[in-house]
């Protein structure tokens, strides 16, 4: 059975990453969305609601399993006999990030993992948490990034003084 990987912070969770992992899961016999949990990071969402928006996003998805993890993706692989790394690669700024993690998976892993890149839809080549975050902190439109039901966590984040 063929087990990918689709790792990620997803705070929160974008339209981006919900194309790039209807797609990968349709690539796959079974597709493990690991969200990470970095201890020195500040996220927007705790780990639990990164968790929870994602899986509720997927629930009707059978081939899909949501999870999270801490340190190295590799070692999280090898726990859940994943072999294969999926990731999204949108305009050029992104290569070179990517290339370094996939030569280190590869390395840390001793070959054993190998990584897939899917080309991010057009419409979301320039899209990103980060900038998803910077125009809900500035109360803009979300809707062309976030799903519904994303959208409205955020917004009820934000209106319970949850960001600053
Ligand atoms: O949402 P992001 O920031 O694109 O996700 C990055 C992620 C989670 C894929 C990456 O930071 C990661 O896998 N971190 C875990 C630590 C690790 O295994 N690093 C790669 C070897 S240096």
């Amino acid at each position: 059975m063929r087990v990918a990987v689709y790792s990620g912070s997803f705070d929160p969770i974008t339209k981006g990453h919900v194309d790039i992992i209807k797609r990968a899961a349709k690539l796959t016999d079974k597709l493990i969305v690991a969200v990470l949990n970095n201890v020195n990071k500040k996220y927007m969402f705790s780990l639990d609601e990164r968790e929870e928006m994602v899986s509720e996003l997927f629930k009707d998805v059978s081939n899909i399993e949501v999870k999270s993890f801490e340190g190295l993706l590799v070692n999280f692989m090898r726990e859940n006999r994943a072999n294969l790394i999926i990731r999204g690669l949108r305009a050029v700024s992104d290569y070179e990030y990517e290339l370094t993690m996939a030569f280190a998976n590869s390395e840390i892993s001793d070959e054993e993992i190998e990584t897939i890149f899917l080309p991010a839809a057009k419409q979301y080549m320039y899209l990103s948490s980060t900038v998803v975050r910077e125009v809900a902190l500035n109360r803009g439109k979300l809707s062309p990034y976030l799903d519904k039901y994303v959208e409205e966590k955020v917004l009820a984040k934000l209106s319970s003084g949850g960001v600053k």
